[in-house]
C-alpha cells in the first residue's frame, strides 16, 4: 500500500464480517502486516486486526513491550481462568469497559515466514488474543457487555463521535479515571505521548 491506511471505527459494516483464512503468506501480506503496524504505533494501541484496516484477511498484530508481532490464521485452542480488565479498542476510541474473559489462552497460527507458531498467553497478552480474534470473527468489544450497559456505551460513543460527550464519557466511567485521563491526553497531544499509553487500548 502506498498510504496508510485508516482505522475503521464502529459503524462501518466491515468491522462486523467474518474474516476470510489467509491462503498464502506472501509480499503483499509481510505489507500489510507492516502497514497495519505503521498505523498501530501512532495510535494509543497494542494490537490491530487487518479487519480495523477493511481488509477481511485473518491476520492482525501487536506489540505488547518486546516488539512487532504477526499472527496468520489465528485460533485458540485452551482457554483457562477468568480475568476482570478495563478493555478499549481502537474502533471505538477512547472508550474502555470492564470486561471478563479467560485470563490464560493458547495461541496457534503462522508468522510472516510461514512457520507455526504457538503462544502461551497470560493476562494482558491473552486478553489481546482474545479481542483481535474477535474482530476477524466480526465481534466487537461492545458485544461482551450486559445490554443495558451496550446501550449507554452505544449513546457514550455517539456522544463522543459528534463531538458533544467527552465530558459525559469522563463521567460515566469515573472508576477508570486512569483510563480517561490518558484518552483525555490522546486527544490534545497525539504526538508527544503515544509511547506512554499505548498500552490503554487493546486495538
Ligand atoms: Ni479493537
Amino acid at each position: 500500500m502506498s498510504s496508510t491506511p485508516a482505522i475503521l471505527i464502529y459503524g462501518d459494516p466491515v468491522l462486523r464480517r467474518r474474516a476470510d483464512d489467509v491462503t498464502a503468506i506472501d509480499g503483499n501480506l509481510v505489507s500489510l502486516a507492516e502497514d497495519m503496524l505503521t498505523v498501530m504505533y501512532g495510535e494509543p494501541g497494542i494490537g490491530l486486526a487487518a479487519t480495523q484496516v477493511g481488509v477481511e484477511k485473518r491476520l492482525f498484530v501487536y506489540d505488547v513491550g518486546d516488539g512487532p508481532k504477526a499472527v496468520v490464521n489465528p485460533t485458540i485452542t485452551e482457554r483457562d481462568g477468568l480475568w476482570l480488565y478495563a478493555e478499549g479498542c481502537l474502533s471505538l476510541p477512547g472508550l474502555f469497559w470492564d470486561v471478563i474473559r479467560p485470563k490464560e489462552v493458547l495461541l496457534t497460527g503462522w508468522d510472516l515466514n510461514e512457520q507455526p507458531i504457538e503462544v502461551e498467553a497470560d493476562e494482558l497478552l491473552a486478553r489481546l488474543f482474545q479481542h483481535e480474534l474477535d474482530h476477524l470473527d466480526g465481534v466487537l468489544l461492545i458485544d461482551h457487555l450486559e445490554a443495558e450497559q451496550r446501550e449507554r456505551a452505544l449513546g457514550l460513543f455517539e456522544a463522543i463521535s459528534t463531538g458533544a460527550g467527552t465530558l459525559m464519557a469522563a463521567g460515566e466511567h469515573s472508576e477508570h479515571s486512569e483510563h480517561r485521563k490518558h484518552s483525555e491526553r490522546s486527544e490534545r497531544s497525539k504526538d508527544s505521548e503515544h509511547s506512554k499509553h499505548r498500552e490503554h487500548s487493546d486495538g
